[in-house]
This record gives C-alpha cells, structure tokens and sequence, in this order.
C-alpha cells in the first residue's frame, strides 16, 4: 500500500470522485444482496403457506431495486474513470515535469525509452487499476463483508462453518500475490528493455546499416522478446497453479454450506426459505472471490508500475536552488567568473578518474577565453560546470564574488547561452528552432542573428526558408547547418556568457572566420568561451587555457604559447606544417632572450 500512499498526492484532490465511486459500488453492492432476501420471503411467506397475494408487489419491489442498483452502478463508473483519468494525466504531468526538474547527471545513465515505457504503459496500469481494479476489489471485500453479515443474521452457526474456509483462501490469495508481483516487476523492466532497443535501433540506423549489423540487431531484439516471453510463461505458470486451487477452496464452501444447511432444515433449526437465501447468498460472494486471481493481478501490476512512477518522482534532483538563492536580475550582473581551484569528478565514487583537478581562471567581463587541449583533456567539463549542469567538487567558481551554488539557475542559466558540441534541433520549422531560447524574438531579430551565424544565405535556399520544418534531429540538414542554427540561436539570446562547444567544427575555414567577426561584433563587452580543436578558432582570444588530463598545462596569449616549447606549439606546428616561416618567427623563449642580447 506504500505505493498507493506515495501517489496520494496525485489522486487525493479527486476524493468527492473517489468517494462517489466507492460508495456507488457499495451501494450497488449491498442493494445486489437484497435478492436473497426476496426469494426468502417468497418461499417462507408466499409458497410455503400458498399465499400468492403479495407476489406482484415482491416483484415490483424487484424492479425498483434494479433500477436503483443501475443508478448507483452508473455513479460508480462515471466517478471511477474520472479519477483514472485525472490521475493518469496528474502522473503524466508531474513526470514530465520531474523529467525537466532532473539535471545532467540523470540523463548521463537514463534511457530513453525506458523512461517513454514508465510514462505510457506504467501510467496506464495505474489508471485502470485506481479506476476500476481497485474499486474491484473493494466489491469483493464489501461482498464478503455485507453478505456474510446478512447469513450471520439468518443462521449464525451455519455461517461460521461456510466462513471457516475464508483464512484459507486469503492465505492462498497472498501467497499467489508475493509469487506473482516479482514476475511483473520483471514484465514491466522487460518492457523498458524491449522499447529501449527499438528506440536506439531506430535512433541508430545509420550505423546499424552502415556495419550491417542488422543480423546483430534482430538477435538482441529476440534476446529481449524472449525475455518478456519467459516471464508471460512464469505468469500463466503461476497462473495454472494458484487458480484451480482458490477455486476449489470456494466451492468448497458451497458444499460446506449446501451439506450442513440441508441437515439443519431437516432439524428444524431453518427454515428452506433461510437455506435457499443463505447458498445463493454464497454463491453471489464467491462469484468474485474467483476472480480475486485476475483482481490481485491487476493490483500487482499496478504496484509494479507505481513503484517505477515513484522511483522516477522521487529521483534525487542533483542540482537544485539553495535556500534563499540569489536571483540575478537582467543586466544586473557585471559578468565577472572565476573558478576557484576547481575540481571535478562525475559520479560519487572515490576511485574514478578527475575530469579536472585544480583549475583555476579569472574571466574579467568582455574577454574572450580559449580552451585547447586533446580529446578527453576536460574541456566540456569545465564550460558546464559554469551552467551548473554539475556542481564542482571541490572549489568554487563565482559570478562578481558570489558562489554560482547560491544564485538561482534559471535565472543563471538566462544570462548564458552554450552551443553544444553534439548541436539539437528540435522537430519544428528552422524559425522556432532559432528562436528557442527567445520566444518573443521578432523576424528580424532572428534573420539577424541567421546572418550572424552565417546560415541566413542558405536558410533562403531552401523550399520554405525560415518556414522550413527540419526532421527529428534536425535530419534533412548537414552537420554544418546545424551548427549555425545552433550558433544563431545562442546569438539571439545575446547572452552575458557565450559558449561555443567545438561548435565550428564542421565548418569550412572561411565560414568560421566570418562567424568570429560576427561574434566580435555580437559579444562586444560580453564574455565568450570558445573550445576548439583548432587553433585558428581561437588564436585570437584574451587567454587561451591549454588543458592536459584535467589539469591546466599552459595558459596566456596566442603569442606567449607559441613561444613555449608545450602542447600549444607542437599543436600549431602540426596544424600550420605548410607554413613553418610563420612559427619561424616565433622562437621559444629561451632563443629569443638570446637573440635580444646579441643584438644588444
Ligand atoms: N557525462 C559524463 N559522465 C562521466 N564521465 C564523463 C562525462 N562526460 C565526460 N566524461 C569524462 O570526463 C573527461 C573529460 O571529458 P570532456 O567531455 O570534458 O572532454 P573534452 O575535453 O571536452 O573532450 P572532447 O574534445 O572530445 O570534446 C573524459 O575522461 C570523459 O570520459
Ligand atoms: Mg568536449
């Protein structure tokens, strides 16, 4: 009941549907138990003396009670697929919402299609189970509750013998529960795994066809399919041994009942009309009872499915706002970062590698920062660290003096804008993809900031222009489109913080010098981070940071570094191998302080 109880919040504020449905069920119910009741007054009163007068009234009587019971019937399912669906939408929409409260280090190890499985197929069974299951089983338990009274009343020794095999069928009902609620566990994680494959095999394709790995991929599917097989077999297996047997245990009851009623009848201590009352009392309570099977079934699943909805409400967020966080307002930040001894590792284990281990930079407002280094050297790392996409582990990095773990993110991450390495776009027209992060742009604003990036020319290539609706993943574009539209979004925004992520990497040389005019022109008195692999990109930058392994190996103007034998000059000598004349002119240090004093 713990998962229903960490739902609560989700279908509390429905209680008048709740309620409506319980008691339109119980009502039904009880009014259901009438039946008996009349056919004992027909027998005792009306057949057995032969007095046929009040038979028509018996039957209208009937009747109404049918009409009744119908009514209350009608306000039980209308109540109990109102509170389905509203919890059903009430669990979507905080999902969804946790999913966008839950920061990088979530999705670092997520999988998106078992997550897609959690938000369809888990929220449906708890739907059908808050909506109808449950009210199911509640019927059986009022049944037995209302209609046992009921034979108490007429012949309490009798029902206590018919009773004295209930303990049995609960005993059984909860050893089938504890058998089967670890195969739905099971089932539901299978279908995570089984929509985890489709979705990265469709995801993938292209490199699914281009190893032709189908074969491979068709085998992992049967893998999991199988999987998802066996565990339907484990079910039907469980299935076949617990049903037979609760059926037995409550038929016995009817026997019990039929041969023990009968020898009392004959006694004398009941009368027939109390005996055919009592059995088709008991054959209307163990109409359901054999189905507590198929309700304890929909009530594990249920269960299954609420704890993987729980687990993903109740995910830890790693990132969030401290208590009484600053809120920077626009313009109000004079832009001033530094990192303070960073260090950095992802995950909490001891015995992973650093990402970075004691960075240092100072970022006065307006200045262009560069960041080299080999594939791995940290790079990323520490550009999203200043987005907060992790906290640092050790260190501090602080906007104008204060701790970027006590301002508020939102408002942060509003005075940032990053281009990432891997560009997204999302499946809308070219112009909302743009204007992502400024929702209020007008047209200019966004042909400006295309042009800026240098995708406005063949933006009005193409057959739609800024109409253009590009596929998932931006599909349909190549990999340099977009990068600029990625780029003229990030312009757009004109943040206090631009980064750009290897994010003019699939460019030509000479796009990417138009787009660093641009960007001298756009962050003017605004901070830019610019990583790259290549030094052109970002020669020109007020400090450019060489990182090795996490650890910063060089650090200073483009000049400078090329006068130190290190990383920066063996990185240009490699990149500039058809000019050696131009590094020629940039002797290492040593040389030069040599040459200073010959001419002296
Ligand atoms: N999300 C992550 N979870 C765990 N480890 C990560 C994650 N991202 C990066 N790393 C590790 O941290 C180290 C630094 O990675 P980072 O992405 O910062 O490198 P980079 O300098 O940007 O490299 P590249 O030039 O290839 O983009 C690497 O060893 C990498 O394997
Ligand atoms: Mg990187």
């Amino acid at each position: 009941m713990d998962i229903f109880r960490g739902l609560k919040a989700y279908y509390w504020q429905d209680k008048p549907f709740l309620l409506g449905s319980v008691l339109g069920l119980a009502a039904a119910t009880a009014l259901g138990l009438i039946y008996p009741l009349l056919l004992r007054r027909l027998i005792d009163d009306m057949i057995v003396p032969g007095k046929y007068d009040g038979v028509l009234a018996l039957a209208l009587l009937a009747v109404g009670i049918v009409v009744i019971k119908a009514g209350c019937q009608y306000v039980h399912g209308f109540c109990g697929g109102r509170l389905g669906n509203r919890l059903a939408y009430r669990l979507r929409n905080g999902c969804y919402s946790k999913l966008q409260e839950l920061s990088f280090s979530f999705y670092d190890t997520a999988r998106t299609g078992d997550l897609m499985s959690r938000l369809t197929a888990d929220i449906e069974g708890i739907r059908n189970f808050i909506g109808f299951g449950m009210a199911q089983l509640m019927n059986t338990a009022f049944l037995v509750l209302f209609g046992f009274s009921v034979m108490f009343f007429l012949d309490w020794q009798l029902t206590l013998i018919t009773l004295s095999v209930i303990p049995v069928l609960g005993y059984v009902a909860i050893r089938f529960e504890q058998q089967i609620h670890p195969v739905f566990r099971a089932i539901r994680s299978a279908v995570g795994r089984l929509t985890v494959s489709v979705q990265e095999n469709v995801t993938g394709v292209r490199t699914v066809k281009s190893f032709a790995r189908e074969p491979f991929e068709v085998k992992k599917f049967s893998g999991n399919n199988e999987e998802y097989r066996e565990k339907h077999l484990e079910i039907a297996g469980v299935w076949a041994k617990y049903f037979p047997v609760m059926e037995f245990i409550a038929n016995f009851s009817v026997a019990l009942l039929l041969l023990v009623g009968g020898w009392r009848v004959i006694a004398g201590h009941l009368t027939l009309g109390d005996l055919v009352a009592m059995s088709s009392m008991l054959a209307i309570i163990v109409a359901p009872l054999w189905t507590l099977g198929f309700q304890i079934n929909g009530y594990t699943m249920s269960k299954a499915a609420g704890e993987r909805l729980l687990e993903l409400l109740n995910q830890p967020i790693a990132v969030r706002n401290s208590e009484h966080c600053l809120v920077l307002e626009d313009g109000s930040t004079g832009g001033h970062l530094r990192y303070d001894d960073v260090h950095f590792r992802y995950g909490s284990r001891d015995d992973q590698p650093a990402a970075l281990t004691g960075f240092d930079l100072d970022v006065p407002p307006g200045s262009v920062i560069g960041l080299l280094g080999g594939t791995g050297s940290g790079k990323s790392t520490a550009v999203n660290l200043l987005l907060r996409a992790y906290d640092v582990t050790e260190g501090a990095i602080t906007l104008d003096g204060v701790d970027i773990r006590h301002i508020e993110l939102e408002s942060l991450r509003r005075h940032m804008a990053i281009v990432f390495q891997e560009s997204f776009l999302f499946s809308t027209t070219i112009k909302e993809n743009i204007a992502y992060g400024c929702p209020d742009a007008t047209m200019e604003d966004i042909e400006e900031a295309a042009r800026l990036a240098k995708a406005d020319d063949f933006i009005r290539e193409l057959p739609q222009g800024y109409e253009t609706v590009v596929g998932e993943r931006g599909m349909g574009l190549s990999g340099g489109q977009k990068q600029r539209i990625a780029i003229a979004r990030a312009f757009l925004r004109k943040p206090k913080v631009l980064i750009l992520d290897d994010s003019t990497s699939a460019l030509d040389m000479e796009t990417e010098q138009e787009i660093q005019q641009s960007l001298r022109e756009v962050m003017k008195g605004r901070t830019t981070f610019i990583i790259a692999h290549r030094i052109s990109s970002l020669m020109h930058a007020d400090e450019i940071v060489v990182l090795d392994r996490g650890h910063i190996v060089q650090r200073g103007r483009h000049d400078k570094l090329l006068r130190q034998p290190g990383l920066y000059r063996e990185t240009y000598k490699i990149q500039f191998a058809d000019r050696p004349e131009q590094l020629d002119s940039y002797a290492l240090d040593s040389v030069s302080v040599l040459g200073r004093k010959v001419t002296g």
